[in-house]
């Protein structure tokens, strides 16, 4: 083999894998299948010092940064660890310990491995002042305003005895009870599914506005101490004093003589980690005293003190007994194993996502198949492999549908989505009688006593095309319908005429808009009002909007080119469905700002930047985005730009810092 040719591969494989990893919050492949590929390179590189190259992945720690927060150097890097999967790799690197120490008496803490992001906290004079994540190791995004609404992360802590400066590490998480909240709306809203709590924490402690973060109830744990002064002999010393001054620390860590012990307590937490709120992928080994940790030191990426166990990944084989299609509300075409049924991690599993065409083909899944079925981060399990071994070569290659399987209307294949879809969403039963159920659950139009059974029933006689329809339901209709009293047909009837009430920024949700949520549909109405304006708004104009980028700007245009969905909003219109609302209505705070116009400029310690414009807003202000001479402020934040700066000085306009501007909204409001 050519070993140059094989090392060019790992490469180029490893960087694709971190890059999706790091910047798309995607895993292509299994932490092992991973840690494998960078063995095969790191030895490779050992025993060919001359191939090595000096951008070679084994000699980075992770990724790069995205550029949408400010950038911040780590005062100290944050590095990874080595991995380990069995008893002996673990007795190595309780030998390598012993080598460096020599006669020395040392202690293991041990801890699980918490499976989310990796996080920063630089507190000054007890008052956090910073959060950063990873990023590549050595520069990391400052994402503090969305760290602040972690509510177990103290902003301020009275303690004299912790020096001026110090850092705190942990892991962000997202508890798997909100993951799945988030998940069981997404299908509500026809949006894509998060993948798995990890990418879900780490893609919300991205998302620009910390106050949908705050919804979010993002959590954390603390693992580690770090300064330039540090008061502690050890890690564990360490523990104890955070968790006394509040922070989380999880109770789950035990102090270890030796490495049987770390093997009993990697034994002890197999299974029991499943019931935490959040996964565990394996333990983390640290040596406890702070002298020894320094000591040992660190190789390029990683300390020599310290190691992860992972603990394999619960996989389960079993036949593929069909493959079956589902429709979504919003046309989306998913495809979903139907399994022998098999026991994996506790549970009976009888489905598996297979999430789309691409992972269909490169799973090369044929008919009768035995395949493999992982669970490793992610709630639903999903099939990892196939065991060519056992493939029956008269069986044929599971073929994608070209057709819907509900309407037989052809499917189509968006530009850059990997989704299918049926494009018939206007005649599709299972698709209109989903849009039907959205329209009518609690967070949209709220009409009670109408489940999916009676909306079939409905359906199926003809009695409602769409929900518009509702609106026109009387009594009569129910004649003749099983089940159905005169009690409960005055129920349906109330709760129809009650929806009327029910406010815009429901309703916009209630229409089924592809990839508008809840909370799209509150920005949307804050902005534009009312559907018509709505309807009008250009592609400029909705990008505009806080949180709405390309993909959804280009479903909300979409949605209203269509004739039909013109015609069902003149029909709620006619049936007098809220289709607008007063910004006053939802959270006009005052109207101290009034006539006054402002550009914002720069990074703020209290807002973030939407934050900011909204105060503005809510406060009767206008916010522009160039300085003239009509402008009324500067509000100048940190590392603003000078030319912005300059022209504002030319033009005599006031500038004022967030100090000065939170002073105006007061002196205004009193
Ligand atoms: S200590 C020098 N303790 O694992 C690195 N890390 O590969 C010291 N992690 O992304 C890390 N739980 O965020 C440590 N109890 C724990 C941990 C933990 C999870 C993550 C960490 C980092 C990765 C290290």
């Amino acid at each position: 083999m050519d070993i140059r040719k094989r090392m060019d591969e790992l490469i180029n494989l490893i960087n694709k894998y971190n890059e999706a990893y790091y910047q798309k919050n995607e895993s292509l492949i299994s932490d092992y299948d991973f840690d494998q590929l960078l063995n095969e390179l790191q030895k490779l590189e050992d025993e060919n010092p001359l191939f090595v190259l000096s951008d070679s992945p084994t000699k980075k720690v992770g990724g790069t940064i995205t550029k949408q927060f400010k950038s911040v150097n780590h005062r100290f890097p944050m590095l990874s660890l080595g991995n380990t999967y069995n008893e002996n790799d673990l007795k190595e690197f309780d030998s390598r310990i012993k080598k460096v120490l020599g006669d020395e008496k040392y202690e293991y803490i041990c801890e699980l491995k918490f499976d989310g992001v990796a996080l920063s906290f630089w507190y000054e004079n007890g008052k956090l002042i910073k959060g950063v994540t990873r990023g590549d190791g050595t520069r990391g995004d400052d994402i503090t305003n969305n760290v602040k609404t972690i509510k177990s992360i103290p902003h301020y802590i009275a303690d004299t005895s912790l020096p001026f400066e110090f850092e705190l590490r942990g892991e962000g998480f997202m508890p798997n009870h909100i993951f799945e909240q988030i998940n069981q709306d997404r299908i509500l809203s026809g949006e894509p599914l998060l993948a798995n709590p990890r990418n879900s924490a780490s893609g919300t402690f991205k998302m620009q506005d910390s106050s949908v973060v705050a919804q979010r109830n993002l959590d954390c744990f603390i693992y580690a101490y770090l300064g330039f002064d540090n008061p502690f002999q050890t890690h564990e010393e360490s523990l104890l004093k955070l968790t006394e001054l509040g922070f989380p620390i999880s109770p789950t860590w035990e102090k270890c003589t030796n490495i049987e012990s770390v093997l009993a307590y990697i034994e002890k937490w197999a299974f029991v980690r499943n019931d935490l709120p959040l996964n565990t992928d394996g333990i983390v080994i640290k040596i406890n005293d702070f002298g020894q940790q320094e000591r040992l030191g660190f190789t390029a990426k990683s300390p020599r003190w310290a190691i992860s166990f992972k603990y394999p990944s619960e996989i389960a084989k079993t036949e593929i007994l069909s493959i079956s299609y589902q429709v979504g509300r919003t046309g989306n075409i998913t495809p979903v194993a139907n399994l022998n049924p098999v026991y994996l991690a506790g549970t009976m599993i009888k489905r598996a996502s297979i999430h789309n065409a691409n992972e269909m083909n490169r799973l090369d899944l044929h008919e009768g198949d035995t395949v493999l079925v992982e669970k490793g981060g992610e709630i639903i399990p999903k099939i990892t492999g196939v065991d060519m071994s056992l493939r029956k070569p008269e069986k044929t290659k599971f073929a994608f549908p070209t057709n819907c399987p509900d309407c037989q209307s052809e499917l189509v294949r968006v530009e850059g989505e990997a989704n299918h879809y049926c494009m018939n969403d206007s005649k599709c039963p299972t698709q209109i009688k989903g849009k039907i159920e959205h329209f009518i659950q609690r967070k949209a139009l709220n009409i009670e006593n109408l489940g999916v059974e009676t909306i079939d029933l409905l359906f199926e006689k003809s009695l409602i095309k769409d929900a518009s329809d509702l609106y026109s339901l009387t009594s009569l209709d129910f004649i003749g319908l099983e089940g159905f009293q005169s009690k409960s047909i005055q129920n349906i009837l109330n709760s129809v005429e009650q929806s009327k009430t029910i406010p815009f920024r429901k309703v916009l949700f209630g229409l089924g808009i592809r990839h508008v949520g809840a909370t799209i549909a509150e920005k949307l109405v804050i902005e534009f009002k009312s559907i018509r304006n709505i309807m009008s708004a250009s592609y400029e104009e909705l990008i505009a909007v806080p949180e709405i980028g390309d993909r959804i700007a280009l479903s909300i245009i979409s949605y209203f080119s269509k004739t039909e969905n013109l015609e069902f909003i003149e029909r709620l219109h006619s049936s007098s469905v809220q289709l607008s609302e007063e910004i006053s209505e939802l959270e006009q705070e005052s109207t101290s700002l009034e006539g006054k116009s402002f550009v914002i400029s720069g990074v703020f310690q209290n807002f973030d930047r939407d934050g900011l414009k909204d105060k503005i807003v809510l406060n009767g202000g206008k916010v522009v985005s160039s300085i003239s001479a009509k402008l009324d402020y500067l509000i100048a934040g940190d590392n603003m730009g000078p030319s912005k700066l300059e022209k504002a000085n030319q033009l005599s306009i006031k500038i004022i810092n967030e100090e000065e501007f939170i002073n105006l909204l007061n002196k205004y409001a009193n």
